[in-house]
């Protein structure tokens, strides 16, 4: 996969390079250029792109288009990033212009989007597949130079790259198959990702976990063969004083069978992403220190797949989770809230400002927005437009669902205080994002339900087909800005 570098100008060794052409520039190309345009259709529209024969013969030329000039964007440059890269994927050394249209944009921010447009879109998961398969799925690209100069341009690429490292990390995590990434083998990424890394972490096993009273992970754990596993993330800015302590909680289920409340063979298929949330915050945990976040950030995950053993829980079985609420377990399949309700209220304990979690919850939240948003939960008005305002920039796209107080007596339990479904069978999303409300106290809380934006059907824009990374972008954004 590639590596991306700022320079002045393009290094002697690129063959292909870029021509960033808005809709308006088109007819204004050199006459050859403009036929070429011409003839093949290519209008200028945002990530359209069209490879011409170089000047000298060797270096190829591309045209990407940018769309209307006066509607350029930071989004709208990541896209023709990504479209360029994907263009000249064969070559080994090429040269993006895309800078060179930015100087009415935030410089950092338009350098971060290139970056991102550039790597992301190029990122491949070939860890599993024989070499000779591997050949054929390599990315040729080694070294893209975004040529453009001013101050502090290397600093904020350093970032980028770093955050780039980060949703990269995210997506191997997802991407590896639940019988592999196992409670122990996410620890085992966490612990080699947080070394000398300026992120304190700390595991707690299973005794501890018995200790603690996490009831919600220790149900889900019944009927698996691997132990459960409970992570900490400290970070703490190093210069300044903190501008407010958050708390990030991910959804670890390293494989969701459904448990008893088995899912069928098609539902089950995707489900080794069912810690995508978990991944996000790891890893946005792991960027923090390179962004130089201006806050104190504490990462809860929980972590244990959903599995069919012996003792596995029962429909009807009943637990108490950490802040004491009691929990009739009617459909095994709705667990993600189960570990979840653990991680909350010990986050809840905590002297956090807020709460952020992020979990691939429920199909429902799919059903209601499709697979490119996540759905949006917040008890609280700033908390949500901080958010919102992220997912602007970061094009993690979202939308904000209620959590309306007259659907919450469908978690009445006969028996307990709760039960961990609904009555009626809507609006599945609403009610889990009551469920975990149930465990947050007083605090302001903000949950993303990321349904199957954490994958991707298609390799589309910085999206490669498999896991999108979804929540490390927004996450680091909404952090840094705060
Ligand atoms: N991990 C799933 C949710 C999910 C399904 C995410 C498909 C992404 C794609 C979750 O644990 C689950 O099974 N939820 C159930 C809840 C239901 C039993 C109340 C669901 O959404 O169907
Ligand atoms: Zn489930
Ligand atoms: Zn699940």
């Amino acid at each position: 996969m590639p590596s991306v570098r700022v320079a002045s100008s393009a290094p002697k060794s690129a063959t292909a390079i870029d021509i960033p052409t808005s809709t308006e520039a088109v007819s204004k190309l050199p006459a050859a250029r403009k036929s070429a345009a011409q003839r093949q259709g290519f209008e200028g529209k945002t990530g359209q792109t069209l490879v011409l024969a170089g000047g000298d013969g060797k270096q190829i030329e591309v045209l990407v288009g940018l769309g209307p000039a006066k509607e350029l964007t930071t989004v709208k440059l990541r896209k023709a990033a990504a479209a360029f890269a994907r263009t000249v994927s064969k070559h080994e050394s090429v040269a993006t212009n895309l800078m060179s249209h930015a100087e009415d944009l935030d410089q950092s921010a338009a350098l971060a989007a290139i970056a991102e447009g550039l790597r992301l879109s190029t990122y491949r998961f070939n860890q599993l597949r024989s070499e000779s398969s591997r050949k054929k799925h390599e990315v040729k690209l080694r070294t893209i130079t975004i040529v453009a100069s001013g101050k502090g341009l290397r600093a904020d690429l350093n970032r980028a790259n770093a955050v780039i490292d980060a949703v990269e990390f995210a997506r191997d995590l997802v991407n590896e198959p639940g019988g592999s990434l196992t409670p122990q083998a996410f620890v085992a990424a966490a612990k080699k990702a947080t070394a000398d890394s300026g992120v304190k972490l700390t595991v707690w096993n299973e005794a501890r976990i018995k200790r603690e009273r996490l009831g919600g992970v220790l149900a889900v754990n019944r009927g698996s063969e691997h132990p459960p596993q409970f992570l900490q993330l400290r970070y703490k800015p190093v210069k300044g004083r903190p501008k407010a302590k958050i708390a990030l909680v991910g959804k670890g289920i390293t494989f969701d069978s459904g448990g008893l409340s088995l899912k069928t063979s098609t539902g089950m298929m995707s489900m080794k992403i069912d810690m995508a949330g978990a991944a996000a915050v790891l890893a946005t945990m792991v960027a923090l220190p390179a962004v130089k976040a201006q806050v104190e950030v504490t990462g809860y995950i929980p972590l244990t797949d959903n599995m069919t053993g012996p003792d596995a829980q029962r429909p009807g079985d009943v637990f108490t989770a950490r802040n004491g609420k009691t929990v009739e377990v009617l459909n095994t399949d709705a667990e993600g809230r189960l570990i979840l309700a653990d991680a909350l209220s010990l986050a809840a304990e905590s002297d956090a400002d807020a709460i952020i979690e992020m979990s691939t919850l429920t199909g429902s939240a799919t059903a209601a927005l499709g697979q490119s948003y996540a759905a949006l939960f917040a008890t609280d008005d700033e908390l949500a437009a901080r958010i919102e305002a992220s997912s602007a920039r970061s094009a993690e796209k979202l939308w904000r669902l209620p959590l309306p107080e007259e659907y919450r007596s469908q978690l009445d339990s006969t028996v307990a205080d709760l039960r961990n479904i609904g009555t009626a069978p809507y609006g599945g999303a609403l009610i889990a994002g009551l469920f975990l409300k149930e465990f947050v106290g007083d605090k302001p809380f903000a949950h993303i339900d990321l349904g199957l934006s954490a994958i991707s059907e298609t390799s589309k824009g910085i999206n490669v087909k498999g896991a999108t990374g979804y929540g490390v972008r927004l996450l680091t954004d909404t952090l840094t800005a705060w």
